[in-house]
C-alpha cells in the first residue's frame, strides 16, 4: 500500500500520508487499516488531500453509511451535495442580531439529541485564516481510562438526557427556530459507553446538549460536567489541530469532545465542508 499512517505524539490523532482516494478509494485492505487506525487513534489527519466533493463524499463513505446533516438550511447547501453542510463564518445566528453563527466554539459532541447519533464527522478545509481557527479534540477513551476507580464507580451507572439546545450551554445556539426545536429528537445516553467498534469503554457527554442526568438535579449535572470538562481538556488527552491547506480531517464522535477556536481576524473568512457517517 501506497499511503502511510502516521500517529502522532500522545495518545490521539494520526496523520494519513499519501491517501489518493481514486487510486486506494476500492481498496479494501486500505479501508480496513484506516478503520482500526480511526478507532484506535479517534481522529484522523488527511494531508494534501487534492479532492473535490466528490472525493470527499467518497472518502467519508469509507468510514461508513453517509447520513443527513439535522440542519441543513438553504444557506449551508453545496450544490449537487445534500449531505454536505457549508460552515462559514460569514453565516449569521438566527436571533436577528447580526452576529457570526461561529458553530462549535466550545466542546461538544456531534448530534448527541439523536438515537442514535452519527459516528463520524468529516471536515475538510476550503478556505483558512491565516493564523488562529484551530480545532481541538479530546481522546474521551483515555480520559475514561484516567479516571481513578472511585470516579468511575461514581459515573458508570449514570444516563444522561440530550436534547438539541439545553438550556445550560456553555455558548448561545441559535441554528434551530423554536418550531424546529420543539420537534427535535431528545435521547438517553449511558455516560459511560464501550465503543461501538472496539468495545472499549469511553465518557460519552456533551456540554451543550445535556440537560441532566438521570436521578440528579440540574445543578449537581452540571457541576459533574465541569469536573469532567476540566479532567478530558488536560492536554495529555488534546490533540489541537492547526489547519493547513488541503486536510480533511475525520473524528469519531463516541470517543472524542471538539472545539474550534474563534480566535482569528473575522476580516477573512474561515470556510469548511462538513459531512457525517453513521
Ligand atoms: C464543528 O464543531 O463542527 C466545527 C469544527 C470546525 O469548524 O473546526
Amino acid at each position: 500500500m501506497s499511503f502511510e499512517i502516521r500517529p502522532l505524539p500522545g495518545v490521539i490523532g494520526a496523520e494519513v500520508l499519501g491517501f489518493d482516494i481514486g487510486r486506494d478509494g476500492a481498496d479494501e485492505a486500505a479501508r480496513l487499516r484506516l478503520r482500526e487506525a480511526w478507532t484506535d487513534r479517534v481522529v484522523l489527519v488527511f494531508r494534501e488531500m487534492a479532492t473535490d466533493e466528490a472525493g470527499f463524499m467518497r472518502l467519508a463513505g469509507l468510514f461508513g453509511e453517509n447520513v443527513p446533516q439535522p440542519v441543513q438550511r438553504p444557506e449551508y447547501r453545496v450544490e449537487g451535495f445534500p449531505l454536505i453542510r457549508l460552515l462559514s463564518n460569514r453565516h449569521r445566528d438566527t436571533l436577528g442580531d447580526n452576529k457570526p453563527l461561529n458553530v462549535g466554539g466550545t466542546w461538544h459532541t456531534d448530534h448527541s439529541h439523536l438515537p442514535d447519533p452519527p459516528r463520524g464527522t468529516v471536515l475538510r478545509a476550503i478556505r483558512l485564516p491565516e493564523a488562529g481557527g484551530d480545532t481541538s479534540f479530546t481522546n474521551q477513551r483515555a480520559a475514561y481510562e484516567a479516571l481513578d476507580e472511585a470516579v468511575r464507580r461514581e459515573v458508570d451507572p449514570l444516563v444522561g438526557h440530550h436534547v438539541y439546545n439545553s438550556r445550560y450551554a456553555p455558548r448561545r445556539m441559535a441554528t434551530m427556530t423554536p418550531d424546529e426545536e420543539r420537534e427535535a429528537p431528545s435521547a438517553r445516553h449511558p455516560l459511560v459507553r464501550p465503543h461501538p467498534a472496539s468495545g472499549r469503554k469511553a465518557l460519552y457527554f456533551n456540554p451543550i446538549r445535556i440537560e441532566r442526568f438521570d436521578g440528579m438535579d440540574a445543578a449537581a449535572s452540571q457541576a459533574l460536567m465541569d469536573r469532567l470538562v476540566a479532567h478530558c481538556e488536560q492536554d495529555r488527552f488534546v490533540y489541537r489541530h492547526r489547519w493547513r491547506p488541503g486536510d480533511v480531517l475525520i473524528w469519531d464522535n463516541a470517543q472524542a469532545l471538539h472545539m474550534v477556536r474563534h480566535d482569528y481576524d473575522p476580516a477573512q473568512e474561515r470556510i469548511m465542508h462538513r459531512t457525517l457517517v453513521g
